[in-house]
């Protein structure tokens, strides 16, 4: 239930006890104090019932934070608002020698709960505009969103007649499955070529996922499933979605870049996610400690890596072992990590990190975490809000960098030039760069 929600439920009850319950009518005429009594337990009701949606919502329901591209990672000072701040920062960035802008792989485009039956969607991937819809059998197709009669957005008012989507403009229908158009309703004969490109796609774990390649060349992976969402043992318990101005290299490369843990993680969650005051005075009592190994898997999982996290929490140097945590960060191709958290008491779960390039340099970041269902829903929920703090601070480094193609890394930085060369994988001859997207004007 959103505060908003709440406080119409409450101004509700509130009103309807004004109509049922009569509290000034037990007061022996008192008049005006009758009044007085029964608008006094009308606030009070509706308060209460303000304060349950409160806490059920602290409780219960799933934590959703969804960001904008302006709000975290900037620096607004002289009276600049955040957005200006963002936009001085993007347009005079140096964006430095960047790798390809779209590696080849999957990548999320909406979470399966947001597309109802017979719902279409208009989503921005990888420099295009696609729509995602769920036919009336409850599959979900990705296609081109512009129509390729008069180039409407199918998406933007568009109607899914059973697994096909209905184009608002003139009424031309394309099958979900290949894109083909098959009926125009004005028109004896739809041409052999009139058809829409359908992405591959699947849906798995609670997401719609899309498979690029460069070439057009067929997935050459499966994304994996993680059985206990699927089989409902580990139920959703929240989201967030954040937009980070860099390149998509750059989110990932981070497992790689063991000695960031602990610059940039170490100080307490209590510090916030500002780098300019992390490391005050106050919060100096309690330190993160991180333990990190990386590497890539072996044949036939050579798209996968692997970061084996432990973490320490330290009060006053004493080492609280409560929150010893073991983290496993599977990264799969180079859009989708896999976390699944390990505790003594407080059980296991997952949350699922995806990178979907918007554009060159915008990366939409979603995580969702799903944990196990006998665990209070406050759990994964500080988790997650745990987790969100430390990655805001690493989003703060990211749009505010440029990439460096040559880094001037030292012995212990090696698993950074190793995470590139496992990362290169995914880029092949044709894959799109930046100078071509600015030349075709298309970026
Ligand atoms: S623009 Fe889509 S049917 Fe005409
Ligand atoms: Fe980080």
């Amino acid at each position: 239930m959103s505060t908003g929600e709440a406080a119409g439920l409450g101004l509700g009850v509130g009103a309807l006890l004004v109509l049922l319950v009569p509290v000034g009518d037990w007061v022996p005429d008192w008049g005006q104090a009758g009044l007085l009594v029964r608008a006094a337990g009308c606030i009070t009701a509706g308060l209460c019932v303000l304060l349950l949606g409160w806490l059920h919502r602290i409780l219960f329901a799933p934590l959703e934070l969804l960001r904008g591209p302006d709000d975290v990672g900037y620096i607004a000072e002289g009276g600049r608002s955040k957005a200006r701040a963002a936009n001085e920062v993007r347009r005079r960035r140096k964006t430095g020698d960047l790798p390809p802008v779209y590696p080849n792989g999957w990548f999320r485009v909406l979470d399966s709960r947001l597309l109802q039956r017979g719902e279409a969607k208009s989503v921005s991937v990888l420099g295009e505009q696609v729509a995602v819809f769920r036919g009336l059998d409850g599959t979900a197709y990705v296609v081109d969103a512009y129509c390729p009669h008069l180039g409407a957005n199918l998406a933007v008012g568009g109607r899914v007649v059973g697994s096909c989507l209905e184009c608002p403009f003139h009424g031309w229908q394309f099958r979900g499955e290949d894109g083909k158009c098959v009926k125009i309703p004005y028109s004896e004969k739809v041409p052999e070529f009139a058809s829409v490109k359908s992405w591959p796609s699947c849906e798995i774990n609670g997401q719609i996922l899309v498979w690029f390649h460069c070439d057009g060349s067929d997935p050459e992976w499966t994304v994996p499933e993680q059985p206990e969402v699927t089989d409902g043992r580990w139920v959703y318990r929240g989201r967030t979605e954040h937009f980070i101005n860099a390149h998509i290299q750059e989110i990932p490369e981070n497992a790689g870049d063991l000695s960031h843990l602990t610059q940039l993680h170490t100080p307490p969650i209590t510090s916030g996610v500002d780098l300019r005051y992390t490391y005050s005075k106050m919060w100096e009592f309690l330190r993160h400690h991180w333990k990190a190994e990386w590497a890539p898997e072996s044949e036939p999982n050579t798209h996968c890596s692997q970061m084996l996290l432990r973490h320490q929490l330290t009060v006053f140097g004493l080492h609280w072992s409560l929150l010893d945590v073991n983290v496993v960060v599977r990264q799969v191709g180079p859009g989708l990590v896999y976390m699944v958290f390990e505790h003594s008491f407080l059980g296991r779960g997952v949350l699922f990190q995806c990178v979907t390039p918007v554009e060159p340099l915008l990366q939409c970041v979603s995580q969702t975490i799903y944990y196990q269902a006998n665990v209070p829903a406050l759990v994964p929920k500080f988790l997650l809000t745990a987790e969100i703090i430390q990655f805001e601070r690493d989003v703060m480094i990211w749009n505010n960098k440029k990439y460096v193609s040559k880094a001037l890394l030292v012995k212990e930085d090696s698993a950074i030039q190793k995470h590139r060369r496992w990362y290169s994988q995914f880029y092949s001859e044709n894959s799109p760069r930046l100078q071509h997207q600015r030349d075709t004007l298309d970026f």
